[in-house]
């Protein structure tokens, strides 16, 4: 049995024939054809934050693919009540035949994943986001070719969504160049992982330095769910940190521009970036669904 709690989970090979799956079953179902491979199937999905993209992509994939989801959230369940993770793994994964968790905590999912009989996926901590990777390299090859040797910029907070780019450059071999303020660094202990592992990655404070004849340009939010209360402190720390049309210039004139979303216009990304002629955010938004279609699979079809 597998597990996806970061991308360090997936051998290259894997990651590649995971997106390959996922273009075949989007083009399956953009022709209507059944793909119905999890028939009889369910996944439970347990939310401690807030979703859009995860909640719709997973619960409409599983449908798609022939199963069944089921919502839980830590405030109609057991789980908010302090019932220990242990016994709520044993027995939520009796009775599922997969589990995808969003919550603060990587410890809880690698917890629940330790204690559960099927397989965990990790729809988001605050430590890593593995599922925007997928859909994010898959939407490079939808509008180039393969990510592999090109270089991605990442502009602003060394968050979740920076650590799993660089897990993702062991993965997937691209470069990775991160633009951070100070204060506001990826891990140390990840990006020496990913380094050791042989992948080229550059840390800076100077955006441009970063995004310099890049092939793709991606940012977050400066306040993660969780951190809205620094939310003020962080706009001052990341006020030379936004995407805008300079940056943009600075990059490839082919360069992409990709952000996991929800985005903020005006702070971490122009209008007119995100809005504008390079950016692929709708199709990465909606490669969620495809790729984690061809995760599911994985997981579950041996
Ligand atoms: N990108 C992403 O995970 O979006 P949601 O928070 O809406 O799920
Ligand atoms: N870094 C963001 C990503 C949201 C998908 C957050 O954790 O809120």
């Amino acid at each position: 049995m597998r597990h996806f709690l970061t991308l360090l989970d997936l051998k290259s090979f894997e990651g590649t024939q995971i997106l390959e799956r996922a273009f075949e079953l989007k083009n399956m179902q953009k022709e209507g054809k059944s793909h119905r491979t999890l028939e009889g199937k369910t996944l439970a999905m347990i939310f401690d934050k807030a979703s859009t993209r995860t909640r719709v992509s997973f619960e409409t994939g599983m449908y798609q693919l022939g199963g069944h989801a089921l919502f839980l959230d830590s405030k109609s369940t057991q789980l908010g009540r302090g019932e220990p993770i242990e016994d709520s793994a044993r027995v939520i994964s009796s009775m599922v035949d997969a589990v995808m968790i969003r919550t603060f905590d990587q410890s809880m999912v690698e917890k629940f994943a330790q204690y559960s009989s099927v397989p965990v996926i990790n729809a988001l901590t605050d430590l890593t986001h593995p599922c925007q990777i997928l859909a994010d390299v898959m939407t490079y090859k939808q509008h180039n070719d393969s990510i592999q040797g090109k270089t991605v910029a990442w502009v602003g907070d060394g968050n979740n969504m920076a650590h799993s780019w660089i897990n993702g450059a062991t993965v997937f071999g691209y470069n990775l160049n991160l633009a951070c303020p100070e204060g506001y660094l990826p891990d140390a202990s990840i990006l020496q992982h990913a380094r050791d592992m042989g992948a080229s990655i550059e840390v800076t404070q100077d955006v441009l330095a970063a995004t310099a004849g890049v092939d793709l340009v991606t940012t977050d939010v400066w306040a993660s769910m969780g951190q809205e209360e620094e939310q003020a402190e962080r706009e001052q720390a990341f006020a030379d940190y936004m995407v805008n049309d300079t940056v943009m210039r600075i990059a490839k004139p082919t360069a992409l521009f990709m952000h996991c979303l929800p985005a903020h216009r005006g702070e971490e990304v122009a209008a007119s970036v995100i809005d504008g002629r390079q950016s692929v955010v709708w199709d990465e938004a909606e490669n969620r669904l495809h790729a984690q279609k061809a995760l599911l699979e994985f997981l579950l079809i041996q």
